[in-house]
């Protein structure tokens, strides 16, 4: 019977057949071990002289690492087989001898690989964290979808600029400009106020000008938005489903995390409550370490260090200075100089694992924003049409899915999180 290697298991003294690639082999005196992945997990065959057919030992001598191959065999219980089982084989078939492959298995350099990614994706690691993205994935969209929030996803092609003009991707769209969407967040309320309680999830795009472990030009964002919700209730929302997250990776993602040799009791520690501080205690706490940081400033890498040290679980920063955040927050009644932002920055220096807020629902003052930042009425007026028909105190965040990743993996760089990562430097593969 044709089975995946993940349910060998339950093929005890069977006889199975698996169709997979020549993870690694090694020989010892008369006997080859091949070890084939198939996908979806790692299984060992042990192929000895004399007792397996002749065929099947020649086959096993030449076989290349990377070969595609049809192993059919008796599953036999190996406690110091790698998955607890082996395969005694009957019969081993080629389907293509590959050729020398260029990731041999020792140690390589980023660098090296990054060029090789549709093959580096083949290794134990890389696979294992691209297990553990579809697994988040998933856990992000049960999580809203589970409380009847409507997945309603804004376009890619957009026409105006939601986290500033200097990061945006222009593309011509006939005889118009048009950019790469930053985020999805000025149609999500379009469709909060459709809808209620809506998310998107999609590609987002970003001409980042620096090259920092965080930043990629091309990431996944999920974006949840909720009509009638205030900051306490955004802050609820995100720890809520950060908590949900970290629980169904730990979860269903033992062996992934194990392959990924992941300090398990840091994400047993992610519990609810996260602390809430506000920007100007955020301040104190980087002036202490780092006197030259001038309050005012929005933090840079080094200062999220220390902010991320200062805690051992995902902490919420919220009251931003106006000034430093995009046009659209609302600003805080009770202090006109402050917005009702706040970013979540992650523990084990994960650096801003979310950032959103309240919007500003007040058609003057958004008009008002807007041109005060040099942004064109025209390219606004269907979202100032929000807070003309209906207005309502709203808000919601977006949670960057690749740090998420990075964080949750203990991986440090995001450029592993994703299949093909698009960089200041590469486009390519
Ligand atoms: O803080 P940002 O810019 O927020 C927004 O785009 C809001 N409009 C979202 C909303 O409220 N609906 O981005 C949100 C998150 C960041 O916290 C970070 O995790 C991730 O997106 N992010 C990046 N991830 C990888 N590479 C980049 N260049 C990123 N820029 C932002
Ligand atoms: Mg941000």
């Amino acid at each position: 019977m044709y089975i995946y290697i993940e349910n060998i298991g339950k093929y005890e003294a069977k006889e199975v057949t698996i169709k997979g690639w020549l993870y690694n082999k090694r020989s010892s005196g008369k006997i080859r071990f091949i070890l084939i992945r198939d996908g979806t997990g790692i299984v060992q065959s042990v192929i000895a002289k004399g007792e397996a057919k002749d065929s099947i030992f020649e086959i096993a001598d030449k076989i290349t690492q990377e070969s595609s191959v049809i192993l059919t065999g008796l599953v036999k219980k190996e406690d110091r087989a790698p998955g607890g089982y082996e395969i005694v084989a009957n019969d081993l078939q080629i389907i293509q001898l590959a050729q020398e492959y260029p990731i041999t298995p020792k140690d390589h350099s980023v660098e090296f690989l990054l060029p090789l990614r549709h093959l580096w994706l083949r290794s134990k690691k890389q696979s294992a964290i691209m297990r553990v993205r579809h697994e988040i994935i998933k856990a992000c969209r049960d999580f809203f979808d589970n409380q009847g929030f409507i997945c309603a996803d804004g376009p890619i092609l957009t026409p105006a600029a939601v986290e500033g003009a200097t990061t945006l991707f222009e593309v011509e769209y006939y005889d118009q400009k048009a950019y790469l969407s930053q985020s999805g967040q000025l149609y999500n309320e379009a469709t909060a106020a459709a809808l209620g309680k809506v998310y998107c999830f999609g590609p987002t795009f970003r001409a980042e000008k620096s090259k920092t472990r965080r930043h990629l030009t091309e990431f996944w964002m999920l974006e949840p938005e909720v009509a009638f919700i205030e900051l306490d209730g955004i802050m609820d929302l995100a720890e809520n489903m950060v908590v949900y997250i970290v629980e169904r990776i730990l979860e269903r993602k033992a062996t992934e995390l194990k392959t990924l040799e992941r300090d398990l009791s840091k994400l047993e520690s992610i519990k609810k409550p996260f602390p809430r501080i506000t920007y100007e205690e955020a301040v104190k706490i980087v002036q202490k370490k780092d006197k030259t940081f001038p309050g005012g400033d929005d933090f840079g890498a080094p200062h999220e260090t220390i902010i991320s040290e200062s805690f051992d679980k995902p902490v919420f920063i919220h009251h931003y200075p106006v000034d430093i955040k995009a046009f659209y927050m609302k600003r805080d009644p009770a202090d006109e100089s402050l917005s009702l932002s706040v970013d979540m920055i992650g523990s084990e220096n994960a650096g801003e694992l979310i950032g959103g807020g309240q919007r500003e629902d007040n058609y003057e003052t958004l008009l008002k924003g807007i041109k005060e930042r040099g942004l064109s009425e025209d390219t606004y007026a269907w979202y100032l049409d929000l807070r003309k028909y209906g207005t309502c105190p709203h808000g919601g965040f977006g949670l960057g899915l690749e740090r998420t990743i990075a964080w949750i993996c203990g991986i440090k760089h995001c450029r592993e999180t994703i299949p093909f990562p698009r960089m200041l430097d590469r486009v390519y593969p």
